[in-house]
Parts: structure tokens; sequence; C-alpha cells
């Protein structure tokens, strides 16, 4: 039988952060990746990092592909009924966000787990977490055909959204909370130049589109359609002219175009699972919480948790205090409800809905105008989107 002091259920960004971070700390853990690394790396998520998460990848020593890779952007373009005005962070905060793809973040914490000798299986199928809420927890799950058991002292959920470990914690413990959106995002990768150096958000009547990149030469771009649309349905002409058609004139005319080289929608969503902790399980990231992608939240929000229980085990195997593992679900969840109005919010703002009403619509664009020109506004939006303090 087998025996570690950390199983980390789940190989996304949340199970590897925490796994680089407890290996710099000294402390054992294996995870646990129901697919192969290859498909984790093709799921093409977030672009946009917070300075916490950029700091966590240098405690956990895998920052030098991000800091010579990665661009830095000290401001986003917000775009709204034929006008378009910037939200300078730096005027309103001390930090900065950095472009550098989710794929590149597991990269990079994939790479240093192997250099590192770090335990891994992948493609593990029926995982079971066993005694949670005991001194002897353990997980149990299949790989290769033959059942595997490892005992612990703790368990890491960091399986997302559809993961297992919070339905692990029972019915009458767990109180959940969400919001769907009627809509969803189209999203494309392309190797063309990005349309603008910084972001753009834009709110148009035809609803809501997003400019993106992740290199000078690798664009990213977002369209809000129908939340049971097809990506069959969206040939790269249909998708790049209905992007057009969402932007300011001036981009739009600039917009290379070229054929995609992925294509998906993704639902829109906030939900929030309480408590993060049952017994000596403790849930981080999208397997507890999940914001729309309008805030480029989700990614930075499941690097926060990880901070938090990387702390509260830190101080658990040094010296013996529990203290930090007490306060996990507490101190995370203060932060994701915080995560959770912000994205919320900017949801709000820049989408079409179905249901909008003209004075809706109005609402939407006397709050843009506010935002355009009020600074102190502005600086509300820079600290959020610069990400709050742990
Ligand atoms: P996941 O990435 O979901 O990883 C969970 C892992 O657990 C997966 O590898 C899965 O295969 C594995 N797993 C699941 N079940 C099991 C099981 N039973 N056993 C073992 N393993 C299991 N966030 C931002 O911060 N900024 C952005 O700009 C941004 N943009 C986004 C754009 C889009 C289109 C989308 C969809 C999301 C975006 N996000 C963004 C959100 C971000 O991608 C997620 O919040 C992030 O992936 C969460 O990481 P995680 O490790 O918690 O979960
Ligand atoms: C992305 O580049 O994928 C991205 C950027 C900002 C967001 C969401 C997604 O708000």
């Amino acid at each position: 039988m087998a025996r570690t002091q950390v199983v980390i259920v789940g190989g996304g960004p949340s199970g590897l952060l925490l796994g680089q971070l407890l290996f710099k700390a000294g402390i054992e853990a294996v995870v646990l990746e129901r697919k192969t690394r290859e498909y984790v790396l093709g799921r093409i998520r977030a672009g946009v990092l917070e300075r916490g998460l950029v700091g966590l990848m240098g405690e956990a020593g895998v920052d030098t592909r991000m800091k010579a890779e990665g661009f830095v952007h000290d401001g986003t373009q917000l775009a709204y009924d034929g006008d378009m005005f910037r939200v300078d962070f730096t005027a309103h905060t001390d930090a900065t966000v950095m472009v550098y793809g989710q794929t590149e973040v597991t990269r990079d914490l994939y790479d240093a787990r192997a250099a590192t000798g770090g335990d891994t299986r992948f493609e593990v199928d029926n995982v079971v977490i066993h005694d949670a809420d005991t001194d002897a927890p353990f997980v149990t799950f299949d790989q290769n055909g033959t059942a595997q058991r490892i005992d612990c002292d703790y368990i890491a959920g960091c399986d997302g959204f559809h993961g297992i470990s919070r339905k692990t914690i029972p019915a009458f413990v767990r109180r959940e909370y969400e919001k769907v959106y009627p809509f969803g995002w189209l999203g494309i990768l392309s190797e063309t130049p990005p349309v603008n150096h910084e972001l753009i958000y834009a709110n148009s009547d035809r609803g809501f589109a997003l400019c993106s990149m992740r290199n000078a030469q690798l664009s990213r771009y977002y369209i809000q359609c129908d939340v049971d649309d097809h990506v069959g349905n969206w040939s790269d002409d249909a998708f790049w002219d209905e992007l057009r058609r969402r932007i300011p004139a001036a981009a739009a005319e600039t917009l290379v175009t070229g054929p995609s080289i992925e294509k998906s929608i993704a639902p829109l969503r906030s939900f929030v699972t309480e408590p993060m902790r049952w017994g000596r399980l403790f849930l981080c990231g999208d397997a507890a919480h999940i914001v729309p992608p309008t805030g480029a939240k989700g990614l930075n929000t499941a690097a926060s948790d990880v901070h938090y229980l990387n702390q509260g085990l830190r101080q658990f195997y040094g010296d013996g205090d529990s203290r930090g593992l007490d306060t996990y679900s507490e101190k995370a969840l203060a932060r994701v409800w915080k995560t959770e109005r912000f994205s919320w919010w900017f949801s709000n703002l820049m989408h079409h809905y179905p249901s909008q009403s003209d004075f809706d619509k109005k609402m939407q664009l006397a709050e843009l105008a506010f935002l355009r020109d009020s600074p102190e506004a502005q600086a509300a939006m820079a600290l959020n989107y610069v990400g709050l303090p742990y």
C-alpha cells in the first residue's frame, strides 16, 4: 500500500501549481490526472495572469519562460457605442498583468514536475476519496486496469468543475450558489498578429466581443454567442465578419484574419460552493467556484486558493500549527466572493442580454460613460483587474 503526505486530485493548473509549491517546501504529493498530458495542454483557456499568480510562478521556481516570453500589460481598452477608452492599471494601482497562456503555465509546471521527479499519474479512472472526515483518509483509483490505493494526510481537490472532489462532500454539508448566463463565448485562436497591443473588451448591440492574444503572432478572439450554438455553425469567415461588426471601426479595418487553429464554445456561469473544506479534503480552483471569463479571473482565483492552501500546509508540516488549514475555507471564500462580484459586474456591463429592455441598455451605456469619465470608477476596475491582494 502506498502512502504520501498530500494526494492532489487533478493535474490542471491548480493541482500542478500546488504540487510544485509543496515540493519547494519539502512536502510530498502525488498528482492524479484523468487525462493525458497532451490533452490537458490542448485546452485553450486563460490568457491573463494577475500579479499574485505571477508571484506564485516565481515562488514555485517556474517563471523563467514566462518572464522571457510573457507580455506585461499596464492597461486595457473598453469599447462601446463607437467609442473606445483605456483603463490604465499603473495610474490607479502599483501593479500590471501578464499575458501568458494557461497552456504555457501548465507546460512549465509539468516540465518542472518531471524535472524534480514528482509523482504524476495520468489516465487514472474511478478516483474515489475515502474517509476524508477521519484522521486516516485514502484515495483509490484504477491505473492501466489495476486498482490502486494511496493513504495520505490530506487531499487537495483540484479536479475542476466536473470533478469528483466537490461531490465527495455530503450534500447536507454543501451550500451551492449558481447563476447561469443566457449566452456563451465562441473563441478562436489564429496565427495572426493581434489587432491591438492591448486587449479590447467591446460592448455592441450585436453582443460582446473580446480581442486578446497570446503573443505577437498568435491572437485569441471571442464573440458572445447563443448558449445552444455549435462550433459547426461558424465558418472562420462568418466568425471574422461578426467580430468586425462588434469592434470599433478603426480596429475592424486593421484586423488581420487567417485560418483558425482552435475554435470552441464556452458556457458562462457563476458558481460557488461552501465550505471549501471538509475534514481533510480541501477544494481549490474550478472544483469550488466558476466565474464567467469576462474579468479573466478563473485561473487567477484558483491560484489564490492554492496560495492559502500552500500556506496552511507549510504551517502544519513546519511547526504543527493547523490554524492556516482551519481558516482555509473562510480566507479563500472571502476573496472568491469578491472576484465573483467583479466577474458578474463586468459580464453584466458588457453583454447583450436576450431579455434586455431599452432601459436596461441605457443603464449599460450610462455605466460605461461613468467608467470612461470617472477616475474613481476606473480605479475600482483597475484594482480588481490586476487582482485583489491575497
Ligand atoms: P481545470 O483546469 O479544470 O483542471 C482540472 C483537472 O482535473 C483537469 O486536468 C481534469 O482533466 C482533471 N480531472 C477532472 N476530474 C478528474 C477526476 N475525477 N480524476 C482525476 N482528474 C480529474 N481564467 C483566468 O484567470 N484568466 C483568463 O483569461 C481566463 N480565460 C478563460 C477563457 C475561457 C474560454 C475559459 C473556458 C476559461 C477561462 N479562464 C480564465 C478560467 C480558467 O481556465 C480556469 O479557471 C482554470 O482552468 C481552473 O484551473 P483548475 O486547475 O482549477 O481546473
Ligand atoms: C484570453 O486571452 O483567453 C482571455 C483574456 C481575457 C479574458 C478572458 C479570456 O477576460
